[in-house]
Order: C-alpha cells, then sequence, then structure tokens
C-alpha cells in the first residue's frame, strides 16, 4: 500500500504561535512559526502521511478578508486538482475560522478529504494543543471516506462540519460548536454522517475576488435603527442582522428592513444565541430570511459569496 499523500497549507494563527514566556500562554504572537517548523515536532506523522507544505501566508487570522480566502482557495484547489494529492489538511488561526471553512466548504465538491485545523494555544505553551490538533488532522485527511462530508473541522478530537461551525468559546480546547456543529470524533475515527448536503458552487473559487459589503449588525433592546441606514448609505449590498432569539426583528427595525429590500438589499435574520436554527416567519420575504444554522459571521460570508456569485441572496443557506 502506497503512502497517503497530504498537502499541508498552513496560514498562521494561534497553532503556529510563540509565547515570550510558555507558562504564560495567554500572551504570545499568531503566525510566528512556519509549516515545516510546525511539522518537525511530530516526527511521527512521517510514518503515516506523505506530507507536502504550502504556506500562502503566516498571519493572525483576524487579519485576513477577501484576498487571504483567495490565495488559501486557490491553494485548496491546486491540491484538489493535483492527482498526487490524496488529501488537504489547512491550518488557521480560531477566531474567523468559521468564515474560511464555510467559504471553502461551499466553493469545493467534496472529492477528496479537505481538513481544517488550529488550536487555543501557542506551540510552545506547556499544555499546547497544536501538536494534537494537527496530528488528528492528519488521520482525518487520510481517511478517504471524509471526503463525502465536505469541508471539516477538527479540534480537541472532535469532528465539525464546517458548514455548521461556530466558535462558542474565547478560551476552552473545545472551542467550537454549539450551532450543532459536531459529526463525529477523531482519535480513533468515527463519523456520523451529516445527512443535509449544503448548497455548492464547486470551480468558482474567482467568486472571492468580488465579494461585496455585507454587514452584521447586533441588535440589542432599543438599538439604533438608523445603523441600517448607514449600512446602506455606505455601500453595503446586504446586511445581517444579530437578532435576539429566534432571529426575532423588533417592530421599531421594520421600517429600516423594508426600505432596504425595497433597495434590493437582502436582509438575514440570524440569531445573537450560539445554539439552535432560526426558523422561518410568516412575514419573511425573498430579500428578508432566516439564517437557519448559520450563525451571523457564516451568513454574512454566504450572502456575501451569493451576491458575488450572483445567486438569489438566499441560495447558501438552505
Ligand atoms: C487567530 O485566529 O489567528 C488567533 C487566535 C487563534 O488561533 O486561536
Amino acid at each position: 500500500m502506497t503512502t497517503p499523500r497530504i498537502l499541508l497549507i498552513a496560514t498562521g494563527g494561534t497553532i503556529a504561535g510563540v509565547a515570550a514566556d510558555p507558562s504564560q500562554p495567554a500572551h504570545y504572537q499568531a503566525g510566528s512559526l512556519d509549516a515545516a517548523t510546525l511539522l518537525s515536532a511530530l516526527p511521527g506523522l512521517a510514518g503515516i502521511a506523505d506530507i507536502r507544505l504550502r504556506q500562502p501566508f503566516n498571519l493572525d487570522s483576524c487579519e485576513l478578508g477577501p484576498a487571504h480566502w483567495l490565495a488559501i482557495a486557490r491553494e485548496v484547489a491546486a491540491g484538489m486538482d493535483d492527482a498526487a494529492i490524496d488529501g488537504i489538511v489547512v491550518t488557521h488561526g480560531t477566531d474567523t475560522l468559521e468564515e474560511t471553512a464555510f467559504l471553502l466548504d461551499r466553493l469545493f465538491a467534496p472529492t477528496k478529504p479537505l481538513v481544517l485545523t488550529c488550536a487555543m494555544r501557542p506551540a510552545n505553551a506547556l499544555s499546547a494543543d497544536g501538536p494534537s490538533n494537527l496530528t488528528r488532522a492528519i488521520e482525518a485527511a487520510i481517511t478517504p471516506a471524509l471526503a463525502a462530508l465536505g469541508t471539516v473541522v477538527v479540534i480537541d478530537e472532535r469532528i465539525h462540519a464546517a458548514a455548521w461551525l461556530r466558535k462558542h468559546d474565547a478560551r476552552a480546547l473545545d472551542a467550537f460548536d454549539h450551532g450543532g456543529s459536531t459529526i463525529g470524533r477523531c482519535g480513533p475515527i468515527a463519523i456520523d454522517f451529516e445527512p443535509r448536503v449544503p448548497p455548492r458552487i464547486p470551480g468558482r473559487i474567482e467568486v472571492l475576488g468580488l465579494l461585496p459589503r455585507v454587514d452584521v449588525l447586533w441588535v440589542g433592546p432599543g438599538s439604533a435603527t438608523d445603523l441600517l441606514a448607514a449600512a446602506l448609505a455606505n455601500g453595503a449590498c446586504g446586511v445581517v442582522l444579530a437578532l435576539p432569539g429566534n432571529g426575532t426583528l423588533p417592530t421599531a427595525w421594520r421600517k429600516a428592513v423594508d426600505h432596504a429590500t425595497k433597495r434590493q438589499v437582502a436582509v438575514v435574520r440570524a440569531s445573537r444565541t450560539s445554539r439552535g436554527a432560526v426558523s422561518a416567519a410568516p412575514d419573511d420575504t425573498p430579500l428578508l430570511f432566516a439564517a437557519g444554522r448559520l450563525g451571523p459571521a457564516q451568513a454574512r460570508a454566504a450572502l456575501m459569496l451569493a451576491i458575488a456569485a450572483q445567486l438569489p441572496a438566499d441560495h447558501f443557506f438552505g
């Protein structure tokens, strides 16, 4: 049997972070170590996979934007097209992993395992979680059955569907889920298949170069509705409202939302909560609709992608 060939695309994050004092892991610089250094800490991986490295950039994920998403997508596309690659792993910061994972999931057909991984503690912390997460991610990427799940995220021995990913904890090692994203466990791998297949547009990664402005507005009791008018005035092509509870639109916001949708600006009702799906409401319209299982961050990415690809605004919300 030939050794599986894995493409490892390293992009930075805490998994590549270094703390000045390993006993103080809260103070560190993300994106400090390169891919080869990360891998050199795990010599045992050479026994299970032949790993090729790519490093498009090495950054804190809060610094990323559409140009970085496009750079990652191009690296992934090259790996997907390369018959000499069996699976792909992307290392990434946790802070904006929701957006990157979502976009990759919607842009690539599930033909090879595509696994994102990350860490909550820097690489030199006394209790670093990156080495274990990267090991589990490589193991996942050499598991052909995983391809059918689309893009997945491996962290803390859990497998999450990128489509439903939410970061729910600023510190814990199991920082993700609470949006119902966990679809399996790894190490050893057990997978529960997610029955819903999200809509994708494989092969259209260039739309990442056309993403329009979409704003997220957080709505609390008495929040000023002129925020929506300001977003529109400043060129927003879509707006995601992070609303209370089940995406409940306060009465005071109705007029501002109607004004937006009359101008063909889509408005998504998302929730400020971290669990459960926002359900459709009787007065929803093609341009005012529920985020479903997508949190505000992913709803924004979904709407940007739909607008750039000239698809109906709710295309990725099914
Ligand atoms: C980042 O998102 O790049 C820094 C934080 C992290 O990876 O946990």
